[in-house]
Formats: structure tokens, sequence, C-alpha cells
């Protein structure tokens, strides 16, 4: 972060500074919610979660070297600068600090969409910092209090900020965009994560357009036009409109797509006038769409269609639990996909795992969360789905899976041999322990709630050497 006294703090967050004189300490490091993550020099913001309340830690976190905090109450430990609501604060901190960054000639780029948010947000910061250097921490910090922290993150020598903007209901991603307002905006794809909570697909492209509605009129709208509610968002913004896919037309264009025998995606980048070849590391055929946005974002900001590609061809797998390919001694191939999933996700997964060589393929799913009424029918396709993805055997994990049992046994699947379900994480491991084989490739994959991404950890460290497999 840059260098801020906490009287700077209190004026951008609208709070009242106690325990010290103005100007106060100079917070040097960064900003953390975390007391047990506090380092000399850093700001200390307290948060009442539903577990522990940040409060109780202000003199931990002074102990730790924190040079004050922002909470809604004073403590006598440490300089404070107190608030009504310290999630808003933070947000403000983060739109006071932003400002300043962008005059300074940082240039914002937000990501949104249903599914591939972190893995875009993840080729794109590797592709930027070729060009100069760029904030885009791994994992998925894309909430009110996840992306202020990134955005705090970055210091007077970062160019590039690339945000991950995720939404569960209207105005959100509006609200993200008011505390650090991006230049670029990518919308990946409308799908049907957090259908439960928007309605519609009709919703979820109303709120996800949000992100292009905020773009200035110098700014650009990545958008992918093989998603027709994605393009159709084109007139909802002042910025110019860039458009990515497979379609003929797209500005941004993958033509001659492949895959290699990992499921790594080959193809010719086609921007500009130029084409030249990009190999994926990442694995599966969904990284194309993602990768195409990350190369229009990157266009945007100023790169060369050349140098695009060979980032995206260097650029590795970032955050954890997504496509996570591991081969045990034994021969066998675990799948670790068990970041989330929705429907899109699921299928994704399917067609990366039908890429993948195996003696067999074993698609271990448990439940997609937050569907609304649809749940039951969506589970039941994707177990048809599966089937006809050419999968050996699927294992469906704990209640809400047991659609995808049924339809796989309603797709043909001999119910109990090919198509089994079990009731939880406990049973599928023993199942699969007495199943799995030398040349079996293992997919798993659920919504975060169910925890199957342990699964994908017991069967690695349940090598039958005893060791834990290595990186295929
Ligand atoms: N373009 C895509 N289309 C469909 N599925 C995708 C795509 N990109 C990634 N996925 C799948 O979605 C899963 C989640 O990917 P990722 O974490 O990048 O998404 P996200 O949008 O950041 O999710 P979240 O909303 O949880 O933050 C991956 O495990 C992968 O299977
Ligand atoms: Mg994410």
């Amino acid at each position: 972060m840059i260098a801020l006294t906490l009287t700077e703090v209190a004026d951008h967050v609208g709070g009242t500074l106690t325990g010290t004189c103005a100007p106060g300490p100079t917070v040097t490091g960064t900003v953390t919610l975390d007391s047990r993550a506090v380092a000399p020099g850093d700001l200390f913001v307290a948060v009442a979660g539903e577990r522990v309340d940040g409060h109780d830690f202000l003199a931990a976190a002074a102990a730790a070297g924190a040079v004050g905090a922002v909470g809604t109450r004073a403590d006598g430990a440490l300089p404070c600068v107190v608030v009504p609501d310290p999630v808003e604060a933070l947000g403000r901190l983060a739109a006071g600090v932003h400002r300043r960054q962008v005059d300074g000639g940082l240039l914002t780029l937000g990501i949104t969409g249903s599914s591939g948010k972190t893995s875009t947000k993840d080729l794109l910061g590797q592709v930027l910092a070729f060009a100069g250097p760029t904030v885009s921490p791994p994992g998925s910090y894309n909430n009110d209090i996840g992306l202020p922290l990134t955005v705090l993150s970055a210091d007077e020598g970062t160019r590039f900020l690339v945000l991950e903007m995720g939404a569960r209901g209207a105005g959100h991603i509006a609200r993200l965009c008011d505390v650090a307002r991006p230049e670029v905006g990518v919308v990946l794809n409308v799908g049907s994560a957090h259908l439960g909570e928007f309605g519609s697909p009709e919703g979820i492209a109303a709120a996800k357009g949000e992100l292009v509605e905020a773009l200035p009129e110098g700014g650009t709208a990545v958008l992918n036009a093989d998603d027709p509610r994605v393009l159709g968002m084109a007139p909802r913004t002042r910025a110019r409109v860039l458009t990515t896919g497979r379609a003929a037309g797209a500005d941004v264009r993958a033509v001659d797509v492949g895959l290699d025998d990992g499921a790594r995606a080959r193809f010719t980048l086609a921007a500009a006038g130029e084409e030249h070849p990009v190999a994926l590391r990442v694995v599966g055929e969904h990284q194309v769409a993602n990768a195409l946005s990350a190369a229009g974002a990157a266009l945007a900001a100023g790169m060369t269609p050349a140098d695009v590609a060979a980032a995206l061809s260097a650029a590795e797998p970032r955050s954890r639990w997504r496509m996570e390919v591991e081969r045990r001694p034994d021969g066998v191939t675990v799948v670790n996909d068990a970041y989330n999933a929705n429907p899109e996700s699921m299928r994704a997964a399917l067609a990366a795992l039908a890429g993948l060589p195996a003696a067999r393929r074993i698609a271990v799913l448990g439940g997609m969360g937050e569907l609304g009424a649809g749940a039951g029918a969506e589970h039941e396709r994707l177990g048809r789905d599966a089937v006809a993805s050419g999968v050996d055997l699927i294992v469906a994990v704990g209640p809400d899976a047991v659609g995808i049992a049924d339809g796989a046994a309603a797709a043909g699947r001999s119910p109990g041999k090919e198509s089994v379900y079990v009731p939880d994480r406990v049973a599928a491991r023993e199942l699969l322990a007495a199943q799995l084989r030398p040349g079996d490739v293992v997919l798993i994959k659920a919504s975060r709630a169910y925890g199957l991404e342990l699964l994908a950890e017991d069967l690695l460290a349940a090598a039958p050497d005893g060791t834990a497999g290595g990186a295929a």
C-alpha cells in the first residue's frame, strides 16, 4: 500500500481518530483483517464476523506491530479510527487511495461473469506482468472485503490493477466499481451461478452489465461475442467495445483450437490483423474463452498481440482447486476442480476430463449450490450429460447430488455399478479406495460448501505406497 498517516486514513473513511495526536503514526505496511497476519507497520481493520469479532483482537494486532486500527470502538491498545461500519470504511479507504493512484497513472481492469473470473484474472495478471508491475493476487477476492484489500495492496510502482468482481445481487458490481472505477471491463459469460438469488439469467445479465455501465468514455468493454447475453451488453456502455470469441466477427479470435494430451488448449490468436500461436498451460478447453478475454483486456491496455500470445503461453495455474491435475505414484490421476460448481462449470470440467487420456474416467460429483427452484432438474440433467460425455463411472456424493445419480441411471447407466450414490465424502473415499486402478483419471467437483477438495487431498495422500503424488 502507499504510505498514509492515520489522519489521512480517518479523512478517507470519514472516521474519528482516537488515542493519538494528528497526524498519528504512518501506515507503512498493508491493511489486514486477520490479527494473526499483522506485520509491523500494518493497519488492522476490526470486523465482526459470524464466529469472531475482530475488536477482540485489537491488543493482539498492536502486539504484532499494527500502527493503528479501524473499528467501531476504540481500544487503549493502539490508535483507532472509529467508524460506524468498518467494511464500508475499508471500501472508502480503498476508493480514496485508488483515486490518488489513478492520478499517478494506474490502469484498472475489472473482470466479471458467472464462471471463470479467477481463472481469467490469473491469466490476465500474468500477461500484464510482461508489460509492467501488476497487482492481481491469487484466489478469489471479489467482494466488498476482498476487492478493497486488493486495491490497497497496490503501491506507487503499480501500473496495472486487475480486479475480480462478483455479484450476489443487483447493485453489487456497481458498488465495487465505485470503490475502484475500472477503465477496462471484461464480461465473460452469463450462466446460472447464484441463479437462486437473481431469479433469472436476465437478472444475472442486468447485474453483470453494471461493470460496462461504469466504464468511462475512453475505456474499453471486452465482451465475449460467443455469449449472446454478454454481447447484448454493448449498448449499455459509453466505452469502446472489443469483442472476443470464436465467432467469425469477433475482434480477438481463437482459430484452429486443439487440445494436447493433457487437455491443454492450443490455438492461433487472431487480433489486429496479426496471427500468433498460443499453447496454454492451464487445463480444459473452457480456458480458451478465458484466454481470449484476458487477451482482449491486455490489448486494450496497450500490449501487442505477439506479446499477449507469448505471455498467455507462459501463464501457469495460480489459484488452487481449479482443474489441478496430479498423478499418484500408482498411476491414478486426480483432477481437483472442487473450488466451486454450477451447471456450466460442471460441463466444462466433464469436457476436460473427456480430453485426458485414461484407462477409465471417473466423475465424482457433489451438489451444485444456490440454483434455486430448478436445482433438482439441473442435477438430473447433469447426470445425463455426464453419461453423454463418456464417463465410465459416476459417483454422486451427498443428498443434494442424488439427482445426478438418477439422471445417469435414466440415461442408461446401471445403478450401483456405473452410477453410484454415496451419502458423504467418507463413503466416497471408501468406494474409490476399493475401485481405483492404475490409469484411472478421477475428476472431483462440487460447490465449495460440500468440501470435496478434501476428498481430492485424501485420495492423493492415500496412494498405495503411502507417498503423496507429484504434479503431472
Ligand atoms: N469460461 C468458463 N466457462 C465455464 N466454466 C469455467 C470457465 N472458466 C472456469 N470454469 C470452471 O469454473 C470453475 C471456477 O473457476 P473460477 O474460480 O475461475 O471462477 P469464478 O468465476 O472466479 O468463481 P467464483 O464466483 O466462485 O469466484 C473452475 O473450476 C472451472 O471448472
Ligand atoms: Mg473467483
